[in-house]
Parts: C-alpha cells; sequence; structure tokens
C-alpha cells in the first residue's frame, strides 16, 4: 500500500534525528507505528522515551525501547509524531486517535518537534473535524455552549480508556484555525483540542510518490 510505504519512509527519517542519551516523546498512530521498530533497530544507548498513549507504550516497550513515565521529565529532547492535517502556514490537526492531549503535553516540552506525515495529509487549509477531549462531568453544558450536537459529535463505539475523558470531533469549517483554537482554550470543560499552532511545530518530514521531504518551520 502506497500510504504505508510513505508513512515508513518519514518515519525512518525521523528515527535518524534521534542520538544516544536523548529524551524522546513518542506520539500516537499509525505512522509513530512505522517510528518504534525503525528508532529500536538503530539500537541507540541511553535514550528515556515516554508515550503519549497506553498502545505506544506497549509496543515501544515490546520491542526494547526504555519507556518512562511522563512524571518523571520536565523536558525532552525530541518529540516525533503524526497528524491528520497539515496547512500550509503550518497549522496542524492531530487527535484522529484520540491522543491529542497527551501529545499537545509532550510536544510542548520538547526542543524539537518533529512532524511525520505522507502526502495526502496535506491540505489547503485547515477544516474540520477537530478533534476534541472534553470532560465528562457537565458535559451536556460544554455540548450546548459548543454548539450543540450539530456541531459536536461524540465519538461512539470508543470503550472508555484510562488515556483519555470524552473524545469528540468539532464539525464544520475552520475558518481561521487561531481563532478558533483560542475559543476552544476558552471553553470551560475542553480539556484540549486537536489544533496545533505552527509555533508547537519545529519540522515537517513528508513522505510523497517523490520521495521525503524535510520542512523546517
Ligand atoms: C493520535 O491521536 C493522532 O493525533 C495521530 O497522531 C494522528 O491522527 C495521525 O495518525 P496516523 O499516523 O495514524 O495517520
Amino acid at each position: 500500500m502506497p500510504a504505508d510505504t510513505e508513512k515508513r519512509a518519514a518515519a525512518q527519517a525521523a528515527a535518524q534525528l534521534v542520538e544516544d542519551g536523548m529524551r524522546v516523546g513518542l506520539g500516537t498512530g499509525s505512522t509513530v507505528a512505522f517510528l518504534l521498530p525503525a528508532l529500536a533497530a538503530r539500537g541507540l544507548r541511553g535514550l528515556r522515551c515516554v508515550a503519549t498513549s497506553t498502545a505506544t507504550e506497549q509496543r515501544a516497550r515490546e520491542l526494547g525501547l526504555a519507556v518512562e513515565s511522563f512524571d518523571r521529565l520536565d523536558r525532552l529532547d525530541i518529540a516525533i509524531d503524526g497528524a491528520d492535517q497539515v496547512a500550509p502556514d503550518g497549522w496542524l490537526v492531530k487527535g484522529g486517535g484520540g491522543a491529542h492531549t497527551r501529545e499537545k503535553a509532550v510536544a510542548v516540552t520538547a526542543d524539537r518537534f518533529v512532524v511525520i506525515v505522507h502526502a495526502e495529509k496535506l491540505v489547503d487549509a485547515i477544516h474540520g473535524p477537530v478533534p476534541l477531549e472534553l470532560m465528562r462531568f457537565g458535559l451536556p453544558s460544554t455540548l450546548r455552549r459548543l454548539g450543540g450536537r450539530e456541531r459536536v459529535r461524540i465519538r461512539e463505539g470508543w470503550p472508555p480508556s484510562p488515556d483519555n475523558g470524552v473524545i469528540a470531533d468539532l464539525e464544520g469549517p475552520v475558518g481561521d484555525p487561531a481563532e478558533v483554537a483560542g475559543r476552544l482554550a476558552g471553553t470551560v470543560g475542553v480539556v484540549d483540542h486537536g489544533l496545533f499552532a505552527p509555533e508547537l511545530v519545529t519540522e515537517v518530514i513528508v513522505a510523497g510518490p517523490g520521495g521525503v521531504e524535510h520542512r523546517h518551520q
């Protein structure tokens, strides 16, 4: 499948950025699933990894990567993660896998946040759905203040996870991502949202049919 080939290529390029002794944030998703073996195969010494989901943590441990609690690290040298949308102005949408709150917490902690995507993730402009994590407490109130069920779709079929609150998606056009991000951040009951500002992102590695492009932001 070409997309998998491209995801693997982006992940392998990112794995080359990691060096002995680094503190590394590991993202979540199908592209990161290619990063983990690529990183493990490098046989680097003294890596200290934190994981953004239990799925990533389990897989990383199986591969022999040293994963520790995020409670023990207040800085990371690098974090590497996938994305659902990458816009030309550098805005991202993340959270297709519902892990965006932890992913953002890890991304802001890293000196270098590297996004790995295949070319289909490139968009002309950010659009909905924008993933949300919502508090269970007062959920009807939060939904009403976000515009009601017409604007917010709670993801069905997601069993409760120790990783997250209620995962939902804000539907409809986004317009100005900065305005929407600010409004969501200011809405009580929204734990976090999947809009990642360009300032958070150091680099984007895009793999497409023509090869791997390494963009610095
Ligand atoms: C996880 O919640 C997401 O933010 C993922 O990082 C994002 O959805 C990209 O996932 P894929 O690599 O599976 O496309």
